[in-house]
């Protein structure tokens, strides 16, 4: 008998089996590379997580992408890297050697999104960051390490900014969610990592006017593509950074551990995604 050898494959890891569109994206980069490859959905429940990870290859995965609920559960039984521990959550899953390695790409695709939008942001001295949970921590980390001296993080809970002070030095300032319209125009770079905004949440209420004409804005937020504070901010004429070319933009670095080569976030594959993202 012949051994039939299967094409490598990845999955996304998630309970319960949401509709994501990495599946889009890493099928759009295999078919353009002409890689011969798979990426699946794996519905595993919490219960089940452990025994899926730590035998990832027998059933059949190179790597993978870890979403909602695991995140966390995957820094604890994977070996992390810098980032991952950093945010305090795993989303993407290799093997390195023979071992299980994770890493959080949502840092890169941040600062890799900022780098294709608005090339040059990392000069700015002071950034204002909204919110204080894990995808905040994400971002002060790309902040400081592409050298923003001064990182101002304003959220509701003031406790959860004072703990990224304590995790990230001195850079990082916590601050009231009453002081943010005061520091609105030293805010040379903005960033919104809450979910206000979002479809179904509440609005999240900024004078634009106030910031610097110079200033860049980014929002994690893509559901709506366009959002409130996105839509404002072109209005005024500042640079923005959406949500979507993040997520595009972290899903670079997990492609190119499990397939081997670094594909590229076209227009093309923006075209693609958003067309699914106005479907639902
Ligand atoms: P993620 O991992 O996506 O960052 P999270 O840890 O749940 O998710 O963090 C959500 C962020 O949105 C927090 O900063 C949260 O503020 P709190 O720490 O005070 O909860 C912020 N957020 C959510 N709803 C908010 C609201 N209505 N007003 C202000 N901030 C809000």
């Amino acid at each position: 008998m012949t051994e039939v050898t299967r094409p490598p494959a990845a999955c996304l890891i998630g309970w319960p089996a949401a509709h994501s569109r990495s599946p889009l994206i890493h099928h759009y980069w295999l078919r353009m590379l002409g890689i011969e490859g798979g990426y699946n959905i794996e519905a595993v429940p919490p219960e089940g997580f452990a025994e899926f990870v730590l035998h990832l290859s027998t059933h059949g995965f190179v790597g993978a992408n870890v979403t909602i609920p695991h995140k966390e559960r995957a820094l604890a039984l994977t070996r992390p890297d810098e980032r991952a521990r950093a945010v305090g959550a795993a989303n993407t899953l290799w093997y390195e050697n023979g071992e299980l390695r994770s890493t959080n790409t949502d840092i890169e695709g941040f600062v890799h999104n900022l780098d294709a939008c608005a090339p040059g942001w990392d000069s700015v001295e002071e950034a204002l960051v909204l919110g204080a949970g894990g995808a905040s921590r994400a971002v002060v980390f790309g902040l400081i390490e592409r050298g923003v001296r001064r990182v101002h993080v304003a959220n509701r809970t003031i406790d959860r900014a004072r703990a990224l002070a304590d995790q990230f030095g001195a850079q990082v300032h916590p601050v009231s969610w009453d002081e943010i319209a005061d520091l609105l125009p030293r805010a040379k770079l903005l960033v919104n990592t809450t979910s206000l905004g979002m479809h179904g949440q509440g609005a999240l209420e900024l004078d634009i006017g106030r910031l610097p004409p110079q200033a860049v804005v980014a929002d994690l937020v893509y559901v709506p593509l366009q959002t409130p504070l996105l839509a404002a901010a072109r209005a005024h004429g500042l640079q923005t950074a959406d949500g979507l070319g993040m997520l595009l933009h972290q899903a670079v670095r997990g492609f190119e551990l499990w397939f081997g080569r670094r594909p590229q976030v076209t227009p093309e594959l923006r075209a693609l995604v958003e067309a699914d993202l106005t479907n639902v």
